[in-house]
């Protein structure tokens, strides 16, 4: 394939991956925002792969790793659960960082092109930077994984004068950086390199070891803009074009949605990264590992016929999902509820909180699945104000994002963080197993309130016997 067409196919590319974003951006245009992002993929891996950069005794190499790469991708995505996808995701960004750190490296060593003067400075830096936001990519998003997974516990690693260590480690990068571009011989910039790759490393696990539970929407997004920016380094490395438009979109949608996910924690963005947030440490804060709340009264359990009663006799019920609802799978059992209750004409909503699951439009995805209409799925704000008027507010596997402490208490972790208010509804029932705390390890005040109901069970079995009921 000649340069000028690989120049096509990528600027096609492109588009198409610009026409991807905004098909992401609502569930509705979603599975076509998807298509054009895989055929803009396809297109762009099929130009690189026959374009003039590679070499006809190449091919079959890249084949190779092309056929084991998708082999393992095809296999990751078929087992993961709904629920281990924000891992699966955090997993997938280490690979892009520690694809910028190992092009970075082979670019490097590679000598076969002598570059002179300014040319070998903008090389030496691209590489350097490359590498850096690989390595802070690559080991902050392995920590990530393991505390969306539950293998590392959440509450944050504040270590004594953390931001003074930050702040050498960044003199120390930049000093040894300096050191980097003055060297000649490759031999004698792998030194430099090597102190920059450790000290990014560190202070990657460093950053995300230091963001508590409640944050972590933020530190997701975040990690998802540095592996946007990793590949940008890796297309100016590799000379690549298309890597970098590809990359810059995914960093600057990356960054985007962090400054979304912060508007939502009612978060300052440098705040959460120099980290400490939802801690765990105020008041009344239980185990951060989701374990028992502390007791503060009495709780009013309530059964699944009576709560199919509840909803029965109700005019406006607000159905308000969380991450329970993804580990149950309840999303097909919510819609018959749905669609039972709509016929007797009941007016069902859906609230969604920005944050709510475990993932960026978590809920949004499940409901889809399950065909909710979107009609009836609304934004936190835009029924926030209704729940007075509401006669049931049935929560379901949410914890977090209904907890009135965040307004009430402002030593609680998550102080500050707006939440949907379903204890202003006539009553409220909160479906859950037990009384565990959710994922910022926050005790619930909702509980224990006078017209809260807490229907005690998994959330699919709960739902399949108000369902039953319902229909008797
Ligand atoms: P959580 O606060 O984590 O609460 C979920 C609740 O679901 C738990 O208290 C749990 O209580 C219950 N649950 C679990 N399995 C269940 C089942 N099978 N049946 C019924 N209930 C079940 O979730 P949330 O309210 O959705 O809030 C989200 C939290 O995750 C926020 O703190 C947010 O900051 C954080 N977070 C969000 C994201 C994104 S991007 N959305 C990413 C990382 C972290 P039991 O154990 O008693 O059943």
């Amino acid at each position: 394939m000649s340069q000028s067409l690989t120049t096509v196919v990528y600027l096609g590319a492109a588009i198409l991956f610009i026409l991807s974003l905004g098909g992401l951006s609502n569930p509705e245009t979603s599975r076509r925002g998807n298509l054009y992002g895989i055929i803009g993929m396809t297109l762009a891996v099929l130009a690189t792969i026959f374009g003039p950069r590679v070499s006809a005794a190449g091919i079959p190499w890249i084949l190779v790793a092309l056929v084991i790469g998708a082999s393992i991708g095809l296999y990751a995505a078929k087992v993961v659960k709904m629920t281990q996808m924000p891992e699966l995701v955090a997993l997938m960004h280490s690979l892009v960082g520690l694809a910028a750190c190992l092009v970075g490296f082979a670019s490097y060593v590679d000598t076969s092109i002598q570059y002179e003067g300014a040319e070998k400075v903008i090389h030496d830096v691209e590489i350097y930077i490359g590498i850096l936001i690989g390595a802070v990519t690559f080991s902050g998003s392995l920590i990530a994984f393991g505390k969306l997974s539950g293998k590392i516990g959440g509450k944050p690693l504040l270590l004594p004068a953390r931001h003074w260590l930050n702040l050498i480690a960044l003199l120390v990068v930049i000093w040894y950086g300096r050191e980097f571009i003055r060297v000649d011989s490759v031999a004698d910039g792998m030194l430099p390199l090597a102190v920059m790759t450790v000290l990014a490393l560190l202070f990657g696990i460093h950053m995300v070891m230091a963001i508590g539970g409640a944050d972590m929407p933020v530190v997701v997004s975040m990690l998802n803009s540095y592996s946007g920016w990793a590949a940008a380094a890796t297309g100016f490395m590799l000379s690549n074009d298309l890597l970098i438009v590809t990359g810059a979109l995914v960093g600057s949608s990356g960054a985007i949605l962090s400054y979304i996910m912060c508007n939502a924690m009612n978060r300052n963005f440098i705040s959460v990264i120099a980290g400490g947030f939802g801690s765990g440490g105020g008041k009344p804060a239980a185990k951060a590992d989701g374990g028992a709340a502390e007791p503060q009264g009495e709780v009013s359990p309530v059964s699944a016929t009576e709560t199919a009663e509840m909803l029965r006799e109700a005019k406006n019920v607000i159905i308000v999902p969380g991450y329970g609802m993804a580990v149950a799978q309840a999303q097909h059992t919510v819609f018959e509820i749905t669609r039972t209750l709509r016929e007797k004409g009941v007016n069902v909503r859906f609230g969604i909180h920005p944050v709510a699951g475990r993932m960026p439009g978590h809920m949004n995805v499940l409901l889809a699945e399950a065909k909710v209409p979107y009609d009836i799925v609304f934004e936190m704000d835009e029924l926030n104000e209704d729940f007075p008027d509401t006669d049931v507010a049935m929560v379901i596997g949410a914890n977090d994002i209904v907890n009135p402490a965040a307004q009430d208490d402002p030593t609680s972790p998550i102080a500050g963080m707006p939440v949907l208010e379903v204890w202003k509804a006539r009553t409220s029932i909160v479906m859950k197993r037990s009384m565990a705390s959710g994922y910022a390890g926050v005790d619930n005040p909702l509980f224990y309130k006078d017209n809260n109901r807490m229907l005690f069970g998994d959330a699919k079995k709960m739902l399949d016997e108000i369902l039953v009921a319902l229909k008797s």
